[in-house]
């Protein structure tokens, strides 16, 4: 066990950094574009109704967990597994899903991100202004992926540079540990991108006729909520947007120390998330891009691609306004901005699993997971037209997330026990939490992620296993892919063993 871990220096620094990692791209582009597909405004109803049921209590489970495995040394799942259940011998290979899953969504998440950087840098160029002039921001977004050469892009070399800056600038601020990078990052970044944020509320409200695009938000389809699809999509954005279930809540949180409080700095950090999705994530694109083109279009670019919305209609839609292209520039440095403080904390679970469980010093750490992810990051960068970062994303960014959940939930409150827990949440806090969560916590979240984790396994998991949805030419990419991650999840399993092996010799003599 590592002999003196770091511990965050305040409690204004924990909240940020979680609500870092939790405001995203998941509030700017995948909750729009989520909301639009399954309904509009009624896919808000199953959002707040896992929000409440699933949501808040698993970041107020993950929050005390893993300041319960930190008192033990151990900041990781394996090690915050074992340590609730400490006569079983399995647990902890459980565990491993929460390193294998941030760092695989890291491996794709780092490059998505630096698209924004790369347009943030071309919303100021001529080429962009050229491409919307011309109509052709779509063909300028597949030039800049790669995925066709054209006159804006002939090669993939500036998208690489631009992954090149934003790799490194990850690694450099976690580099610098917790305090003085994630905290000092987060503390400027939030208020600024709320600023941003609120500058792009105000342009769209000011635009003439914008509320006939609120008016699908807030005017439902609720025959969608008949499909179980908009429950299982609801709940898996909720874990998404709020990065819990996945354990990266449960690294931060291993830092904190016994007398910090789990209940107040939770809740806040899940409503400055929801602040962030449910006001600012909702007002720009959606309502303009109904305003613009229409609802029937609009669910369509949104079904066409996760990032056309974005990418695409919305510099379309600010080449509309005046000064649209500033107001382009500020919209990609905003979606930058939240994505750098979401992928750093993707990091920190790899790299406490080697400082605490492998005795690695933190600097060598960050090199070695550097090199690991370096390498791995090229998987979507150069296979992106074979459909792999759909396939990462649906294993890490769903499937991993809906598992990992529920076997946290009932390790908390079934086997660790509802009441020793109770007691454990309420270590430190100045509020206590409402009597009908310990209800919720053993009976309703446990069980009703269980429901949606054998649903969501029939309904979608058994066709994606199956490959069905999967183009023959790319069956062959998302194979090896799936080779790749097996073999990922495999090398961290013989990890676990090796660490708790070498403890188990070092306790025995
Ligand atoms: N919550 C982030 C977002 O909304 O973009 C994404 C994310 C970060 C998911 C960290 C999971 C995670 F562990």
């Amino acid at each position: 066990m590592k002999a003196n871990r770091e511990m965050w220096g305040s409690k204004l620094g924990v909240i940020l950094a979680v609500a870092g990692s939790a405001i995203g791209l998941g509030n700017f582009l995948r909750f729009p574009t989520q909301a639009v597909i399954h309904g509009g405004g009624a896919f808000l109803v199953p959002y707040f109704i896992s929000l409440l049921l699933l949501g808040i209590p698993l970041m107020w489970m993950e929050w005390t967990i893993g300041r319960y495995g930190g008192g033990f040394g151990h900041g990781t799942a394996p090690g915050v597994f074992q340590s609730l259940w400490k006569k079983n011998r399995f647990i902890k290979y459980f565990g491993v899903i929460g390193i294998f899953g941030p760092l695989v969504i890291l491996i794709y998440y780092t490059y998505i991100e630096s698209w924004l950087l790369g347009y943030t840098f071309y919303s100021l160029t001529p080429k962009f202004q050229e491409a919307l002039a011309t109509g052709q921001i779509a063909n300028f977004l597949s030039g800049y992926q790669g995925l066709e050469k054209n006159q804006f892009f002939s090669s993939l070399i500036p998208a690489y540079l631009f992954f090149l800056v934003t790799f490194f600038t990850n690694f450099a601020i976690i580099s610098r540990g917790i305090n003085k990078g994630v905290a000092k990052l987060c503390k400027v970044a939030l208020p600024f991108l709320f600023v941003m944020g609120i500058i792009l509320v105000i342009r769209i409200l000011m635009i003439d006729g914008i509320s006939t695009g609120f008016k699908f938000l807030w005017t439902p389809d609720f025959s969608m909520l008949k499909s179980a699809k908009v429950w299982l999509a609801a709940a898996g954005q909720v874990f998404f947007t709020l990065s819990v279930g996945i354990g990266v809540i449960l690294t931060y949180s291993s830092y904190l120390k016994k007398t910090d409080d789990i209940v107040s700095s939770g809740l806040s950090s899940v409503a400055t998330n929801e602040f962030a999705e449910i006001i600012l994530g909702s007002s720009i694109i959606i309502p303009a891009a109904f305003l613009f083109f229409g609802g029937n279009a609009t669910v369509e670019i949104a079904g066409s691609g996760a990032f056309n919305l974005s990418f695409v209609t919305m510099p379309i839609i600010f080449a509309k306004m005046k000064f649209g292209l500033f107001f382009a520039f500020i919209w990609f440095l905003l979606l930058f901005i939240a994505g750098i403080t979401s992928s750093i904390s993707l990091i920190q679970p790899s790299i406490s699993f080697l400082e605490d469980e492998f005795d690695i010093s933190h600097e060598k750490a960050v090199k070695i997971i550097g090199l690991f992810c370096f390498v791995l990051c090229h998987i979507p960068i150069l296979f992106i037209s074979k459909g792999v970062l759909g396939e990462l994303d649906f294993w890490a960014g769903t499937f991993c997330l809906v598992l990992f959940a529920t076997i946290e939930a009932f390790l908390f409150s079934w086997v660790f026990g509802i009441n020793e827990a109770w007691k454990e949440i309420h270590h430190g806090a100045t509020i206590g939490l409402p009597r009908i969560y310990k209800f919720i916590m053993k009976y309703v979240t446990p069980f009703f992620l269980l429901i949606i984790l054998v649903n969501w396994i029939i309904q979608e998991g058994i066709p994606v296993i199956l490959m069905h949805n999967v183009a023959p030419e790319n069956k062959a990419y998302i194979l090896m892919t799936r080779i790749v991650l097996l073999l990922i999840f495999f090398i961290l399993v013989v990890m676990v063993k090796v660490a708790w092996r070498k403890r188990k010799l070092s306790s025995d003599s």
